[in-house]
């Protein structure tokens, strides 16, 4: 069992547990996910490592309501335990010294963006975060972005704080002037497409972190078959980090939205059994 020992409401629909998981914290690094199974009779889904502390012996999860099992897991409270959390899995990010390094977070793509942000400061580059939320209301870990950024923007969809509009236009800005060596985008997957976009004519190498539906996070059950470049990719074992150039993000989508009807099926019955 592991003991949730904080939890932080973000917003209506996103949330923020801190877990006791000291095996799990001394092993993670940035960029990896565990699966998390919170009771006998719940699915098991995947959530990216957004912070550990190896001294705390935590790991903490950011979590978005989307669908049944993301909502039910919103009554648990500190104090309280969930039954199995598995990880760290997949890759870790490759971290070392690249020069000017852009971070690009989107929504609750802010969260597994800032370990990566952490390690790349600590590796001595010149960070810049640009993180984007839908409006003012949702904004957070803002203090955290700036303690390890060198430049931090901030933009909403609505203009209600920082910047107004999408987090490709400032992205845009940057990679123009050039001194970008490397450019690291989370969040939902057309927006990790959009970044692509933004810096290929320029040349930078951007990574992002695939979210496909996966099952077992071990590469044995070929839920989160992804196609990058010529070659079939499993994302639980050699990503979720991708080179966002050569992913086939339209195929991405399709597949990600495969459960659709099912999903909605299982969402209703728990709402109406609550
Ligand atoms: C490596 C990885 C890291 C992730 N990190 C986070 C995170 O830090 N925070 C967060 O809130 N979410 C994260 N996700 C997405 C999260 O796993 C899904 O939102 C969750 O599984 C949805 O479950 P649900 O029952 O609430 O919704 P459902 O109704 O089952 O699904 C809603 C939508 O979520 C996606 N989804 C459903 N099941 C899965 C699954 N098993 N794997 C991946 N996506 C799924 C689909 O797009 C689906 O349309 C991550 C996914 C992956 C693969
Ligand atoms: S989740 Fe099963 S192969 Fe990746």
């Amino acid at each position: 069992m592991y003991k949730i020992i904080r939890k932080e409401i973000f917003s209506p629909t996103t949330y923020m547990w801190e877990i006791e998981a000291p095996d799990i914290a001394q092993a993670s690094r940035p960029g990896q996910f565990v699966i998390v199974h919170h009771s006998s009779t719940s699915e098991r889904i995947p959530l990216t490592i957004a912070d550990y502390n190896t001294g705390r012996g935590t790991i903490t999860l950011v979590i978005q309501v989307v669908g049944k099992t993301s909502k039910e897991m919103t009554s648990y409270e500190p104090g309280d335990s969930i039954l199995n959390v598995a990880g760290p899995l997949g890759e870790a990010s490759h971290i070392m010294k690249f020069g000017t390094v852009v971070m690009v977070g989107g929504g609750l793509g802010v969260a597994p963006v800032y370990p990566q942000l952490r390690a790349f400061k600590e590796a001595g580059n010149h960070t810049i975060s640009i993180v984007g939320f839908r409006s003012k209301e949702i904004v957070f870990w803002e203090e955290r972005f700036r303690y390890f950024s060198d430049e931090l923007i901030v933009t909403t969809d609505d203009g209600s704080y920082g910047e107004k509009g999408l987090v490709t236009e400032p992205l845009k800005r940057l990679v123009s002037h050039g001194g970008v060596n490397l450019v690291i985008a989370i969040g939902p997957l057309v927006m990790m497409r959009a970044c692509a976009e933004v810096t290929r004519p320029f040349g930078v190498k951007t990574i992002v972190s695939l979210n496909p539906i996966m099952v077992d996070g071990t590469g044995m059950c070929g839920s989160c078959r992804v196609s990058v470049g010529n070659e079939v990719k499993f994302a639980c074992i050699d990503g979720p980090d991708m080179d966002g150039h050569i992913v086939n993000f339209d195929e991405l989508l399709i597949r990600q939205r495969r459960f659709d009807k099912y999903e909605k099926i299982a969402l209703k019955r728990f709402d109406s059994s609550q």
